[in-house]
């Protein structure tokens, strides 16, 4: 593993957007060359502003926050306040950023950092939906062969969905973006429900959080208990699934998930199915392999090295 991995965090916060920025920051491993805010667990105008609030937590002001896209592609905006709260950030008492919003654009931002920097090497890490990773690949198609690869937290097979019987929140809020991603030929690792549901809060996991005592794990442990009482009510599960720092987990610690390389396709024409992914795991098309899909996380170890590093912050 290299020294330092670049990387450019595409989030919608959101309470596990914030806990897998947090990770990314707590990691020397990992250089955060910026973050970019897309429209999704709430509107614009709130993500970008919880992204900035994120990194100040961190006691890192100086990292790059973007604004991008303020609407899906073709289909119009979907949020989810029922989960995340009004705010998207709802549990811990933030103060409002002071750090500045970046002028550039985000979609600006990432192509000119994918040319600038040297080809092969920078990761993109998507916890939103895929509006702005899209938009950047049709604004500069010369991007693509230069993108190391894209994690990116979304879909789901075997699981279902979690907005729909068949679709995840992320595909289903801008599945052509997902269409765009999946086809661009760039390496693509896939955090899918059938592997975040695997990661649950727990009680016992939230309360090492608090025990730690530090101002961003006690933030982190308010955090989750807002954050988890919704799917706890909808899945009688002990904790909710923490989806988005498996994306960073995975840079980290690629020995906690197995999954498989196959093809994966997004439904972007049917209502019924609207965003749904469909991977095919037993290779029983010719359609060709685009993706890693993860289904198995060793979730203690998950929390072992989210605690580990987010107690350093
Ligand atoms: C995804 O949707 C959002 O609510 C979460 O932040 C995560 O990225 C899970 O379906
Ligand atoms: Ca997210």
């Amino acid at each position: 593993m290299p020294s330092s991995m670049p990387i450019i965090i595409d989030t919608d916060p959101g309470q596990d957007d914030a806990v897998a920025i947090l990770l990314a920051l707590a990691s020397p491993e990992i250089d955060v060359l910026g973050i970019t805010a897309v429209a999704g667990n709430v509107p614009l105008r709130l993500t970008e502003k919880n992204a900035r609030k994120i990194c100040e937590l961190a006691g890192k002001p100086e990292t790059k926050v973007f604004s991008g896209a303020i609407r899906p592609m073709v289909r119009q905006l979907v949020t989810a306040e029922e989960v995340h709260g009004k705010t998207g950030l709802n549990g811990p008492q933030l103060a409002e950023p002071t750090m500045p919003l970046q002028p550039q654009h985000a979609v600006d931002f990432i192509v000119e950092t994918l040319m600038r920097e040297e080809s092969g090497t920078v990761t993109l890490c998507a916890l939103g939906p895929l509006t702005n990773v899209a938009q950047a690949l049709n604004r500069e198609p010369k991007i693509a062969p230069r993108i190391k690869q894209i994690v990116l937290m979304g879909g789901g097979f075997f699981e279902g969905g979690n907005v729909t019987p068949t679709a995840e929140f992320n595909i289903y809020v801008d599945p052509h973006a997902a269409d765009v991603v999946l086809k661009s030929g760039v390496p693509i690792v896939m955090m899918p429900l059938d592997c975040t549901h695997k990661a649950l809060t727990t009680a016992k996991r939230t309360a090492a959080f608090r025990n730690r005592g530090t101002r961003v794990c006690v933030a982190v442990a308010d955090m989750l208990e807002f954050f988890e009482r919704f799917d706890e009510q909808k899945y009688g599960t002990d904790g909710g699934p923490l989806h988005d720092p498996c994306v960073i987990a995975w840079l980290l610690k690629p020995e906690l998930f197995s999954g498989r390389f196959c093809n994966v396709t997004v439904e972007t024409a049917s209502e019924l199915t609207m965003g749904m992914t469909v991977a095919d795991w037993w290779g029983v098309t010719k359609r060709p392999k685009n993706a890693t899909f993860m289904r198995d996380i060793d979730h203690e170890g998950f929390f072992e090295l989210l605690i580990e590093r987010i107690g350093r912050l």
